[in-house]
């Protein structure tokens, strides 16, 4: 089996978006600071890349979920596979992904850490395949709207393979 790359969004494309995201982000949360909380692994690239760009203080705490293992459909299931070692009590929060499909995970973790009784909750994704939501469930800080085609590179993986490409490519698989 060979997969074929092909790039979607170029690294200058993403270092721009980033930067964007970054200033939004800076602007709302002026005075206050921010528990950004990146979901492993895939959101590593564009978190780190993310928070070197905001302005406010920036606490970090890292969460790892499951929702896919080695397919790349949804089996809708999310595991904690590692929780937060923060709380989020009255802190202001934003979860980093790395891309919304049907929306199932982000559901699960925004339910699960609004029971955790943060001041408040956001939501930041680098990439949204908005047509294959399945719940309703939207980005508070989106980067780019994608279609659906299954992506890898920056920091997104197939069988965690092509975390470290810089563009973001679509992947075939013939
Ligand atoms: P959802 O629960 O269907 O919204 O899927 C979210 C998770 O699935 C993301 O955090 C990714 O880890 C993974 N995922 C969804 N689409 C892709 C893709 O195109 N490439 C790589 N991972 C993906
Ligand atoms: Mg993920």
């Amino acid at each position: 089996m060979q997969d074929k790359l092909h790039v979607l969004l170029s690294r200058e494309q993403i270092i721009k978006k980033v930067e964007h995201l970054a200033q939004e982000i800076s602007q709302e949360y002026q005075g206050e600071e921010l528990l950004m909380i990146c979901i492993l692994k895939g959101a590593v690239v564009f978190f780190s890349d993310l928070i070197r760009s905001i302005s406010v203080p920036v606490k970090i705490d890292f969460m790892a979920v499951s929702s896919y293992g080695k397919a790349t459909k949804t089996s809708g299931v999310v595991q904690i596979i590692k929780d937060l070692d923060a709380s989020l009590k009255g802190r202001h929060v934003v979860i980093v992904e790395d891309i919304i499909d049907t929306g199932l995970t982000l559901k699960y973790l925004v339910e699960n850490l609004e029971a955790r009784k943060p001041a408040s909750l956001k939501i930041c994704v680098l990439l949204d395949k908005v047509d294959c939501r399945q719940v309703e469930i939207s980005a508070d800080y989106q980067g780019f709207v994608i279609p659906d085609e299954y992506v890898v590179g920056y920091g997104l993986d197939c069988a965690e393979k092509y975390r470290n490409l810089a563009d973001v490519c679509v992947l075939q698989r013939s």
